[in-house]
């Protein structure tokens, strides 16, 4: 499974075995250039959305006068941008990307320590989402089981939260995949970006104006004017993607299905799922380890 009860560590990470060789082939193999961008999540945090927007940034004037033509349209934002260790390095064959035009933009769940050597000295920008622990698990937990519907019953919630409290949940201990990029972006915030989808949900438009300042392609005057970044919003918006075709009945070239990427979107559905006593333990289990970082989530 691609959750517990049968995930392994490895440099401290918890991964389904299947994984690893990704994982190992990205270390070894990606070479960084300084012109790349990475997306980097802990499962479940909003990479879907954040893919989209980072793809959007960088390519806005190629589209400006086409948008009927953007490929958002018609392809999934894990096709545009997609994730290192489980879509480029996942098969046999190591990829070659060096002929990909700048800025190339990936995708990664690996934590701090398992970053690729050359993504630290390569000076690119990485840009880190993180999301609030309870709605990240429920979602986890909604995508585990849509994983495994079709041939074996659910996972109880309860025994996933047992889990996830104990670190074990896919790329974690979820607090140390937070806390690595969170002290990275403190040390060197030319570099790092840290950003949180309640703070993004709750306003947008701030948040794609201060990722194009950091990826160095600020709006213009005339974009600030003309509705460019209110254009790239709410082409991102769950409600527009989850929408379109592609996101609805698509399948990703590893074979998932593009419709399971978009659930609700939405802040604080873990109500709906949690006790309010499994949420204060999550939040004091989250707290405890978290204690001294200075974070709060
Ligand atoms: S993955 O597998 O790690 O790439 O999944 P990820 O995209 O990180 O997480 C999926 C959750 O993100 C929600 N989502 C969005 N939220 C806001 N805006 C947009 N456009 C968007 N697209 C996807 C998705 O619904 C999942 O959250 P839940 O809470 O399960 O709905």
């Amino acid at each position: 499974g691609w959750i517990s009860p049968s995930l392994y560590q490895y440099q401290g990470l918890w991964v389904a075995p299947k994984l690893l060789n990704g994982i190992l082939a990205c270390q070894e193999h990606f070479r960084a250039q300084e012109t790349d961008v990475l997306l980097i999540t802990a499962p479940k945090s909003g990479t879907t959305w954040l893919k989209a927007i980072l793809f959007c940034l960088p390519n806005r004037a190629k589209y400006s006068g086409s948008m009927q033509q953007h490929p958002l349209l018609t392809q999934s934002p894990h096709d545009l941008v997609p994730f290192l260790e489980l879509k480029l390095y996942f098969g046999q064959e190591i990829p070659n990307l060096t002929s990909l035009p700048p800025p190339r933009l990936f995708a990664t769940h690996l934590p701090y320590q398992s970053l690729p050597q050359s993504v630290k000295d390569s000076g690119c920008k990485l840009v880190y989402l993180c999301r609030n622990p309870k709605d990240t698990f429920v979602s986890l937990w909604h995508f585990a089981n849509k994983l495994r519907s079709k041939t074996t019953s659910g996972i109880p919630l309860a025994e996933c939260l047992d889990a996830f409290c104990r670190g074990v949940s896919p790329f974690g201990p979820y607090w140390d995949h937070v806390q690595g990029y969170y002290k990275a972006s403190l040390e060197m915030p030319e570099r790092v970006q840290f950003l949180r989808y309640e703070d993004m949900i709750e306003d947008p438009q701030v948040h794609v104006k201060r990722l194009a300042d950091f990826l160095g392609c600020p709006f213009g005057e005339q974009e600030l004017r003309d509705g460019t970044v209110d254009g790239i919003v709410r082409m991102c918006s769950f409600d527009s993607m989850s929408m379109l075709e592609v996101n609805k009945s698509g399948k990703l070239s590893t074979g998932q299905e593009t419709e399971s990427y978009f659930r609700k979107g939405e802040v604080g559905d873990w109500v709906n799922y949690m006790s309010v006593e499994m949420g204060e333990r999550v939040d004091r289990v989250v707290q405890e380890k978290m204690d001294g970082s200075g974070l709060k989530l």
